[in-house]
């Protein structure tokens, strides 16, 4: 192997585009560090990646809690301290869509899994990367998996629009803060054949009006296959890292 070219966070590595991504970068240059939930479930997958891998168990729910964010923070900026290289990307990936339902229908507690996965979770991350990069005087890339949901309005999705739009304007008011030592790139990556289509399509027309447009993209073979998705976001990250 050919010297590291730098560290990828990537959460959410454990489904769809995220699992698409973790193994394309598994065959890269770059150190990785991983966040989420249960990840002896891709054991094999981190496995088989010679490149060096850490591991961060966190249920990115649990950032609706001041003291996990912390934990998370923490845990975080110990790992980059120990990998110690200067350049750094966050692939911010992991997102959920639920809870799907109209205005009235969602009561406020509903938010907080959304707004804790989708931009508080990123939050913590992005504080150990800022600190981290400082501390090195180094450099820091990150990778929004946004949505057109964050510009867009979509009936049912009230809780997901404003999170991944929130989400988005954190990070571009990172960008204009320290734009000598962060680049902040929004990803779009379109409808993907992933399980978070297939919740979207388990909901209700009453939860989400728009749901036989999206359950036709699937039926026609339109939905995107992530692999390919991934390979766009993986240029992405090594021709950062290689500037
Ligand atoms: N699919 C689409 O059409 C589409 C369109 C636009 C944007 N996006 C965005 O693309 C990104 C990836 O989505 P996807 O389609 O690949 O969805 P996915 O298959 O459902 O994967 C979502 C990832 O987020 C992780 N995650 C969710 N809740 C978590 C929690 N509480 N703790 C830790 N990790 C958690 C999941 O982990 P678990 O395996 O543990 O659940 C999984 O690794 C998301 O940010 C999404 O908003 C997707």
């Amino acid at each position: 192997m050919s010297a590291i070219k730098g560290i990828v966070l990537l959460s959410g590595p454990t489904s769809g585009l995220g699992l698409e991504l973790l193994r394309l970068l598994g065959q890269q240059d770059v150190a990785l560090v991983v966040v989420g939930r249960k990840l002896e479930r891709i054991g094999d997958v981190l496995a088989a990646i010679s490149a060096p891998v850490h591991r961060i168990e966190f249920d990115l729910a649990e950032a609706q809690c001041p003291e996990k964010t912390e934990q998370l923070e923490k845990a975080l900026f110990e790992v980059l301290g120990k990998i110690g290289l200067d350049r750094l990307v966050f692939a911010s990936n992991a997102g959920i869509v639920e809870p799907i339902g109209q205005v009235g229908d969602v009561p406020v507690s509903g938010f907080n899994a959304p707004l804790a996965i989708n931009l508080l979770a990123p939050v913590a991350m992005t504080n150990a990367c800022m600190r981290y990069v400082k501390s090195v005087n180094g450099r820091l890339f990150v990778l929004n998996v946004s949505s057109g949901a964050a510009t867009r309005p979509l009936p049912g999705w009230a809780a997901y629009c404003s999170s991944k739009a929130a989400a988005r304007m954190y990070f571009d008011v990172l960008g204009c803060e320290a734009p000598a030592i962060v680049r902040i790139q929004h990803f779009d990556p379109g409808v993907l054949d992933t399980p978070m289509q297939a919740k979207i399509r388990a909901a209700s027309e009453q939860q989400f009006p728009l749901v036989q447009q999206f359950s036709a993209l699937k039926n026609e073979g339109r939905l995107k296959p992530p692999l390919e998705v991934a390979r766009q976001m993986e240029l992405r990250i090594m021709e950062w890292l290689q500037q």
